[in-house]
């Protein structure tokens, strides 16, 4: 057990799906594992231990944002060895080519800060995907038929936004989409000698304006949980 996680040593599989979402943990344990148990409800941050295809797997919440994905991503790691963590979440669309219900594959995420920040100092580190993790997870997209984009996202501090001078900047460098966590998960992971990759389901547009409506969540989520299990188990 640890201050966030309440699991037993041994209850936490080597590869972890994160969902900021604790309910869609519960949603995805449900519909994607075999033989998922309760394995962490500590503040109602939900983590679920089971198999997919006879593999291990557990999928724990992450919450909202770096700094509630570094507690949860060193916890998991630190104290209860996950060496695969891949984040299934929402996100902001950055691009006209990239459509509502789209996945995108993180390559990189680009950030004003995170909580590395105080160990980097002035290192500009580049936080990246594990390659193995990333060409798996474009495969399994392309043989479930899944449009995706792989290239960089931004993860952000806020989800109100005030500085549209900078989503302007995200926009013309050629900023997929926009989220608040994968950027943390890559520097830890890179830091630990993990594996890390964030697929992420495009939920609305700033460009737009369009919004997944809530209705259609469930099923456009399930594409992005099939595409991360096949990626860390292929
Ligand atoms: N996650 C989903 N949509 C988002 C947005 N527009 N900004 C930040 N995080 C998001």
């Amino acid at each position: 057990m640890t201050i966030h996680i309440g699991a037993k040593q041994g209850e936490i599989a080597e590869t972890v799906l994160m969902p900021g979402d604790p309910y869609r943990a519960k949603w995805a344990a449900e519909n994607f594992l075999e033989n998922a148990t309760l394995v962490n409800n500590v503040r109602g941050m939900l983590g679920y231990t089971g198999t997919w295809k006879g593999n291990r797997v557990t999928i724990q919440g992450s919450g909202m944002g770096m700094p509630s994905l570094s507690i949860y991503a060193n916890e998991l790691i630190r104290d209860f060895g996950a060496k695969t963590l891949i984040r299934i979440g929402s996100c902001g669309a950055m691009q006209e080519s990239v459509k509502i219900r789209d996945v995108i594959l993180a390559m990189t995420s680009t950030t004003l800060s995170t909580p590395s920040r105080g160990i980097l100092k002035e290192l500009n580190f580049a936080p990246c995907a594990d390659w193995g993790l990333l060409q798996a997870a474009a495969q399994a997209a392309a043989t479930k038929g899944t449009p995706i984009h792989v290239g960089g996202i931004y993860s952000s501090d806020v989800f109100y936004d005030e500085r549209p001078d900078l989503n302007e900047q995200m926009v013309r460098h050629g900023i997929l989409g926009v989220e608040m966590e994968a950027a943390e998960l890559y520097i830890l992971a890179a830091r630990h000698n993990c594996r890390a990759l964030a697929v992420l389901t495009v939920s609305d547009h700033l460009l737009t304006g369009e919004a997944l409506p809530s209705s259609e969540r469930e099923s456009s989520f399930g594409d992005m949980v099939e595409i991360a299990l096949h990626s860390a188990f292929s």
